[in-house]
């Protein structure tokens, strides 16, 4: 056996999962073989054609969500649920906005009525600004544009990217307990800002609040690709160029 840190291999891979019950254990209640559903597995063990999974892992698939936005929404959408912590007068910059997690809690933000800036590449400028973001661009002059932007007001700052966002929102005035990175969890032992992510937020309750929303059409993840299972490998390597517009599906 190779061991990696505390992984031990061999390793699955996958939490997010939807599909339709084939068979049920003894004494569960809540579901029945047929039923459509929308899942997670604590087991790293979704990226297959059949899981084994906890009944109270699970909540109804609405009718009119589909089965990519279904099978996408676990991870990133409890994420993105824990993340975002704000009210209508908040001022929220989200760095990585069209990204999994990112594109999920702007939505959440604009739900919740705050002005949220969403750091992006250009391509993915329009699909913010139709969903009520301001876009802008990342990268040199990044600090001066958002406070263009914000009219120099900033409360909170969501990173999903790393690579210097918690040190920019400190720039921008934010405080520590405003500022949450997902992916930088050197500067938040640094400066002590928060870490709150999928740990917190990921249970069936939440999911089942956010297959509400996608069904009253108050949120979308929106499909980079959907890739065969057998392609899982390509669906990594698009993934590792960090360009991904919202989540990237595998269909068994
Ligand atoms: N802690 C947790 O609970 C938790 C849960 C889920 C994920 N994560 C972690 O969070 C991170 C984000 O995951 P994800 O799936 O949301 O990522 P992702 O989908 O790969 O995000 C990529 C996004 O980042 C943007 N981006 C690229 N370069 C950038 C830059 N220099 N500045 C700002 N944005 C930039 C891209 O926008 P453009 O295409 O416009 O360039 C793209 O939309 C990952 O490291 C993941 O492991 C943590």
């Amino acid at each position: 056996m190779l061991t990696a840190g505390l992984q031990h291999f061999p390793l699955g891979q996958g939490s997010d999962l939807a599909g339709i019950v084939e068979e049920v254990g003894p004494g569960v209640a809540n579901v029945a073989v047929g039923d459509e559903v929308i899942g997670f597995t604590n087991d790293r063990a979704s990226q297959a054609e059949f899981v084994l999974v906890e009944s109270g892992n699970l909540v109804p698939r609405p009718a009119n969500v589909s089965w990519a936005q279904a099978g996408a929404l676990f991870v990133a959408g409890t994420t993105a649920v824990r993340s975002v912590n704000l009210d209508a007068s908040d001022t929220l910059v989200v760095s990585g906005a069209a990204g999994g997690v990112g594109s999920i809690a702007v939505q959440l933000a604009r739900n919740a009525g705050a002005k949220v800036i969403g750091l992006a590449g250009d391509a993915n400028h329009k699909w913010l600004a139709d969903r009520g973001v301001i876009p802008v661009a990342y990268g040199d002059g990044v600090e001066d544009r958002i406070r263009a932007a914000s009219g120099g007001k900033v409360d909170s700052f969501v990173d999903t990217f790393g690579g210097g966002y918690v040190e920019l929102a400190l720039e921008l005035g934010v405080a520590p307990n405003r500022i949450d990175t997902i992916i930088d969890f050197a500067a938040a032992a640094k400066y002590g800002v928060k870490t709150e992510g999928n740990h917190e937020g990921a249970t069936a309750d939440v999911l089942g609040q956010l297959a509400g929303l996608l069904a009253a059409g108050r949120l979308e993840i929106p499909i980079a690709k959907v890739y065969p299972l057998a392609e899982v490998r390509d669906a990594y390597r698009e993934l590792e160029q960090r360009h991904t517009r919202g989540k990237i599906v595998l269909e068994p």
